[in-house]
Order: C-alpha cells, then structure tokens, then sequence
C-alpha cells in the first residue's frame, strides 16, 4: 500500500481527494496497489468533508511519517509551497503538484533535490490542466528535437476572448463574466497579465530545449489592451485574436519565448479553440506538428493529472523518475526581438499615412474617427516596424500585435 498526504485543501486539493476516493480500486488495479489518502494538511477547518479523518494542520506530521511516500502539493505559490516541497523531498518523499508557478521559478533545483534524494517530482498539472503534454512530450516525443511549441495556455483569457467576440462584450464585462463563473480569480492579474500562461511556455521550454527558462526571460504581454474594434478588424480580415504562448528552438542553440495576443487564420486549428480549453502545438523534426487539446482547467480535469502522476509514483515506488533539464542563464534566452512577422497594427492616423508606412492591407472594421488597421504585407522585425513607424509621427500608433 501507497500512502499519500495532500497539501492545501482548495479546488485542486479537493479533487485530488475525491478522484483518489471515488476510483480506489480501478486505480489499485492500474497502480498495482493500494493508494491511500493518510493526510490533508489545511489549515482551515472543513467540518462538512467526508475526509474528516485525514485533516492535519501541521506538515511535521506529514514530514515526520514514514509511511507517507507520496506528497501532493496543490497549495500554489512560492511561499510555504516552496517550503513544503524543499522539506517533503529532503524527507525522503516523492511530491507531484499542479503548482505552475512554482515548477516554473524553481523546478530546476527541486529536481535537483529530488535526484539527490532518488525521489520523484512530477507535475504533469502545472499545464493544461487535464491535458496530457508533459509526458508526451518528455516520453512519447523525446526522439525529436523539438523546433517550436505554441499554444493557448490560459482558459480565463480565452474564455474572455471568446465572450467578447460571441456576444460583443468589452474585455471588463467579459473579466466579470470570467470571475462570476470562478474562472478568474478576484485579482485577475495573473490571467489576464499574462504570466499563468508565462510559468507555463517556461515549463514546457525547460522539457522541450533541456534548459531551464526563468519567467523574468521572457517578454509577456496579456490581453488587457484588446478591444472588441480589434477583434472586429481581425474579423473581417478571417482572423481571431488569441493569447498565445510561444518557445523557439533558435540556430544558435538559444530559446526564443514569449507571451502575447496573435491574429491567426480561422483556418488555423487554434482559432476553434474557445471558452475554457487550451490547445498546445508541438512541432518536432521527427514528428512534424502535434496538437493536444482539452480542458485547461478545473477541479477535476487537474485531478485527473496529479492523479495519474501518484499512481506513477506508486507503480515506480523506489525507482526515480526524472524529468531533468539543465541550469539556465542570460544566455539561455534571447532573440524575441530577431523573430520576423506580419504585424497588425491600427492608428489613429489617415489610412494612406499608414499604409504608406509600412506597406499592407487596409482591414474593413468598425474604429472610430479616422483610424485605421492594416496587416502588414511583408514578415518584419518588431525593430524594423518601430522604425518605419517611427518615422511618420501623426500616424499615433494604438495598437501592434503579431
Ligand atoms: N487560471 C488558469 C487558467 C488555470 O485560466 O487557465 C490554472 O492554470
């Protein structure tokens, strides 16, 4: 029998609990054995849990048991996370977690840890939610050498996105909507900012390339800025507009990523991906392109994944499992500025000043005063732009997106 403590008693927690309970002996039978929950560290009280017996408010207990093998940390953040998960692993036990943020600033060293300590880190939740991609891709596509992953990694901001372009709603009353329904959080900032979908392009770069890619490395800009006038404009020229996050094999052995809003094809698969779900692309040199989809978040499509990580513990107990990628630094990252594009870009201007600047196709849609939007006819650097941009000032630039 496998004993298991989960951390942090919230949305994730909870579902953790109820999978592992409501699907004891299949998972008995596919882990080959028995997977108990011992403990629940929270430091709230929940009177009406039908887990009663395994509430604990201190994690020495848990730490101190050597009959936990197996820790689940669903408690988010760095702080006390962090902390627990240093801890769980110097005692000898293997942590699964669904904690993005955390994986994404100091996975490199917990793995480190973990590899000391022949215990396992595994965290097949911290992106996609339910969705199966770190397995994939560290497993079923490791003869590839990966040239690119891109994808939609947020489900608040796409929920929004899709809002706003199915019933025309401003991006604030739409982030109401999103928080109404509990896909954004009070402060919405980690979704709507970008940086969810940051931690997670990190975390997959760092399986994909090898080496560790730090959240302060890569340029991230979230959806705030975009209006129901751009995604008419995007509308009428057969585009949708998407958060995207995007990792770069470069020649020189660098990883160029990062985070922003895209115009893409309504042809492109992505542009069928709306509401709550997440889709990643996967392109390697073997394969060639590989889509996941599903939902992104939730109680228990994460469930789902910290789950089967458990049971993966469970069925290696004793034979680490590693997910190693090495130290990153300055050097690691680079090149946003050197990837070519064609760019949409609206200004306040005359539609000749503007196409005259930087050469393109005018977009029909519904902006206000004598603005105007075009998509740029040839692939530029975001340098080359500024410049031509740059030097027809009337042209009062209000938005640039890839
Ligand atoms: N808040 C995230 C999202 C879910 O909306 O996709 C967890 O990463």
């Amino acid at each position: 029998m496998v004993n298991v403590a989960i951390l942090g008693f919230g949305t994730v927690g909870s579902g953790v609990a109820e999978v592992l309970a409501g699907h004891e002996s299949s998972i008995a039978r596919k882990a080959d054995g028995l997977i108990k929950l011992k403990y629940i560290v929270d430091v709230r009280d929940f009177p009406d849990s039908p887990f009663q017996d395994c509430f604990v408010k201190d994690f020495a207990i848990v730490e101190n048991d050597p009959d936990v093998d197996i820790v689940v940390e669903t408690i988010g953040g760095v702080g006390v996370a962090l902390e627990f998960t240093r801890r769980a692993l110097e005692a000898g036990k293997s942590v699964v977690t669904s904690n993005k943020e955390l994986v994404a600033t100091h996975g490199y060293e917990l793995n480190l840890l973990a590899k000391e300590k022949g215990v396992c880190y595994l965290f097949e939740a911290s992106v996609g939610g339910g969705i199966p991609i770190i397995r994939p891709l560290s497993q079923c596509l490791a003869a590839n050498e990966i040239l690119e992953i891109h994808g939609i990694l947020n489900g608040t901001t796409n929920y929004i996105l899709t809002r706003m372009v199915r019933a025309g709603l401003p991006f604030d009353t739409a982030l109401r909507e999103a928080q109404k329904r509990g896909y954004a959080e009070r402060d919405p900032s980690a979704d709507v900012d970008g940086h969810d979908a940051c931690r997670k392009i990190c975390i997959l770069a760092d399986i994909a390339f090898g080496r560790h890619v730090s959240p302060e490395q890569v340029p991230t800009e979230g959806i705030r800025s975009v209006t129901l006038a751009d995604m008419n404009y995007a509308e009428g020229a057969g585009k949708k507009i998407r958060l995207l996050g995007r990792a770069i094999r470069l020649d020189d052995g660098r990883v160029c990523a990062y985070v922003a809003p895209h115009l893409i094809d309504q042809s492109d698969p992505l542009a069928g991906v709306e509401d709550v779900f997440n889709a990643i692309s996967v392109r390697g040199d073997a394969i060639g392109d590989v889509m996941f989809y599903g939902r992104g978040a939730g109680k228990l499509p994460t469930a789902s994944a910290v789950v089967a990580d458990v049971m993966d513990v469970a069925r290696n107990l004793g034979h680490r499992k590693a997910l190693l990628w090495e130290e990153g630094g300055p050097d690691t990252v680079g090149g946003a500025e050197e990837i070519r594009s064609r760019w949409y870009v609206r200004a306040a201007s005359g539609a000749d000043a503007l196409k005259n600047a930087v050469g393109g196709k005018l977009l029909a849609g519904r902006g206000t005063g004598g603005e105007a939007a075009l998509i740029t006819d040839a692939a530029m650097t975001r340098g080359e732009l500024d410049k031509k941009l740059s030097g027809v000032e009337a042209l009062s630039v209000i938005r640039v997106l890839n």
